[in-house]
């Protein structure tokens, strides 16, 4: 039930491979697995248990127990801040493990995932420690000295987690913080293509010290354990982060079985628009980082760029030689800024985005297959694509229109500020805008005009813990991190109190 994998480092990363309920791990009862890939090589990298409907059952079982007996309804919220302090704590002191492992599985860059994604995650699980104990209700005056009023916020109860590969260890840290800060117990399933963080994760869970049930790390495939648990009839709430088409699936069965709660955070096709005012080095910068960070595998990626026709030679050149400076190959090279895509079938998607956009008519500025045709031998069957600009696009084609969830940017341009607007809320999502202008009253006004649940001015797909961030329209709706993320995680109760000491009412019938 354990594996040992020789990362390129000399590194011995061990680890169990089984489900993980009620803090021990098992493999699934139909002894299911499934195998995930090295992007970097596409040789297999590890085979983990793969949850079927039975097993979910039974994490269920186990996160039902805990919440009435041990955490939701039984612990203190310092004991909740403690553990989650301590597990931070841990994944700090093995956080070059996991870097590596998190490299390995989904292609990242070892440093991205460490010194970006780790970092980040450790600070949302201390961000949601230290919220633990502030979880307040309201006082309502009723009626002096007979009556009050007052709201309790309460956890939910067992919510099943279901996140994607891009970013692993994050969106497990955004899911569990809140969740768990607000008493809540967990049954979380990582995607089929990342599998391997999460059960370090939960190894080091049981050492900071959570009850068993509390937290459950089921594997498996979305269409068997993602099902699983969005039609279960004994979870309370569904926390779910991808694709679109997935998560109407989702809140199909969760309207059909029992009315779950559910939260989405779904993809984006997100606007980034720069004015002719704006600082076009920085600008330049930005845009390059909001479409090619994570390899464009980003929900809020900047994929379509408004220009200003103005600037438009200037900052394409700018940009053209921006994105062919980038360093594409070996993960586990501190130089390199992209790794391969996560999986072949994202990769083959995204080679076939592009070669729509060229069937389409759009102008390919830089990208295609020269610019990967140089990784060595070790990389010649990784999943890399090649950093891509289309200009002269328009809606219509496939490129503008749909989310290709990869480092390929489509270029449109604008004269006026109105005629911006118009073309960057064009679309049926609303996840994140970025605005670029040295001008602060048309930034505001961008503000106030941009359909996204996030807006950036002068800087791009830029987070923090303590900013809630999520959706509009398509993008889903719900909110993650801040107090905002908490809130998810709690239901009102709201209770009457009769103080007094006669009853107000005819309890007999009569009239009074
Ligand atoms: P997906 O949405 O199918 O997968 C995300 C998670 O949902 C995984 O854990 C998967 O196992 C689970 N899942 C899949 N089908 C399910 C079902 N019927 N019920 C419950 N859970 C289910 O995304 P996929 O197929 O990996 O990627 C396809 C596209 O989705 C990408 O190209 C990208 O455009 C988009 N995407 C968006 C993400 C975001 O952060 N918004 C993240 C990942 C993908
Ligand atoms: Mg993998």
């Amino acid at each position: 039930m354990s594996i040992t994998i020789k990362s390129p480092s000399g590194r011995e990363i061990k680890f169990s491979t089984g489900l993980f309920i009620n803090n021990e791990f098992r493999p699934s009862k139909s002894n299911n697995v499934l195998t995930t890939p090295n992007p970097a090589t596409g040789e297999d990298l590890a085979t983990v248990s793969a949850a079927t409907a039975e097993d979910v059952d039974d994490a269920v079982q186990a996160a039902r127990r805990a919440f009435v007996t041990t955490w939701g309804k039984k612990s203190t919220p310092s004991q909740r801040s403690a553990a989650l302090h301590k597990w931070a704590d841990l994944i700090q002191e093995n956080i070059d493990t996991l870097a590596e492992l998190e490299s390995l599985d989904n292609g990242k860059p070892v440093w991205m995932a460490r010194d970006i994604d780790i970092v980040d995650s450790i600070d949302c699980l201390r961000y949601y420690a230290g919220l633990a104990d502030k979880i307040e209700g309201r006082t309502i005056e009723q009626e002096e000295g007979r009556k009050i009023a007052f709201t309790r916020p309460e956890p939910i109860g067992v919510c099943g987690q279901i996140i994607p590969w891009n970013y692993p260890i994050q969106m497990f840290a955004w899911k569990v913080g809140a969740a768990l800060a607000a008493g809540n117990t967990i049954i979380m399933k990582p995607a089929e293509q990342t599998p391997l963080s999460a059960l370090v994760l939960a190894e080091l869970s049981i050492k900071a010290g959570f009850p068993p049930g509390v937290i459950n790390i089921v594997n498996g495939l979305g269409s068997v354990a993602g099902r699983a648990i969005s039609s279960h009839m004994d979870i309370d709430k569904i926390a779910f982060t991808g694709s679109t088409i997935t998560g109407r699936s989702i809140m199909e069965s969760a309207a059909k079985s029992n009315l779950k709660k559910v939260t989405l955070e779904l993809g984006g096709k997100s606007p980034v628009v720069v004015f002719e005012n704006a600082d076009i080095d920085q600008a330049v910068n930005w845009v390059s980082q909001g479409i090619l960070f994570n390899h464009g595998q980003d929900c809020c990626a900047g994929s379509r760029l408004f220009l200003q026709e103005s600037i438009k030679e200037e900052f394409l050149s700018k940009l053209k030689k921006n994105f062919e400076s980038h360093v594409i190959g070996d993960p586990f090279d501190i130089k390199t800024y992209q790794g391969p895509q996560v999986s072949k079938q994202q990769q083959e998607k995204i080679l076939s985005y592009i070669k729509s956009g060229i069937e389409q008519g759009a102008t390919l500025l830089t990208g295609g297959e020269a610019r990967i045709a140089h990784l060595s031998s070790k990389f010649k069957n990784g999943f890399y694509t090649p950093p891509t600009i289309f200009t002269d696009c328009k809606p219509g084609m496939k490129i503008v229109d749909e989310e290709i969830f990869g480092p390929v940017l489509t270029v449109q341009t604008f004269e006026t500020e109105e005629e911006a607007i118009e073309k960057a809320n064009n679309t049926p999502y609303g996840l994140g805008a970025g605005v670029f202008s040295q001008n602060a009253s048309q930034c505001m006004r961008m503000v106030h005009a941009l359909c996204a649940g996030t807006v950036w001015c002068n800087q791009y797909v830029a987070l923090s813990n303590a900013v809630p961030f999520g959706g509009m329209k398509q993008s889903g709706f719900g909110r993650e991190l801040g107090i905002e993320g908490l809130k998810e995680y709690t239901q009102t109760k709201s209770v009457h109190w009769n103080y007094g000491e006669k009853a107000d009412w005819p309890v007999d019938g009569t009239s009074n």
